[in-house]
């Protein structure tokens, strides 16, 4: 079944900059690139106790606050360590101003 979750209004997004939300128990950071893009992966990084939410982002990476490794918002993979394992994506879509993520995967 497929299951669309309001987490946000698209008004709390900026462009360049991650937000936290936290849909059934998950920690998920939302992120709208300057292009416009609205993408999701999972908030913690998978090298240490940090909010990506919290990262610096350039273009469509995100930096760990920690030790910057950096993360493909569009798809949770590294393109730089010291993290090796990518963080999970999950679906997002903009309807009636707002974000909906799907997280049925
Ligand atoms: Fe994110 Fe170490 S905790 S790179």
């Amino acid at each position: 079944m497929t299951l669309w979750i309001d987490v946000a209004a698209e008004a709390d997004l900026f462009e360049g900059a991650g937000i936290a939300v936290t849909p059934e128990d998950q920690d998920i950071a939302v992120f709208k690139l300057e292009d416009g893009g609205v993408f999701a992966i999972n908030n913690l990084c998978s090298h240490g106790n940090a909010k990506l939410c919290d990262g610096f982002v350039e273009g469509h990476r995100v930096e760990c606050p920690f030790h910057q490794a950096l993360f493909d918002v569009r798809d949770g993979t590294v393109s730089c360590g010291p993290a090796t394992e990518p963080v999970k994506s999950w679906p997002v879509k903009i309807e009636n101003d707002r974000v909906l993520l799907k997280l049925d995967q």
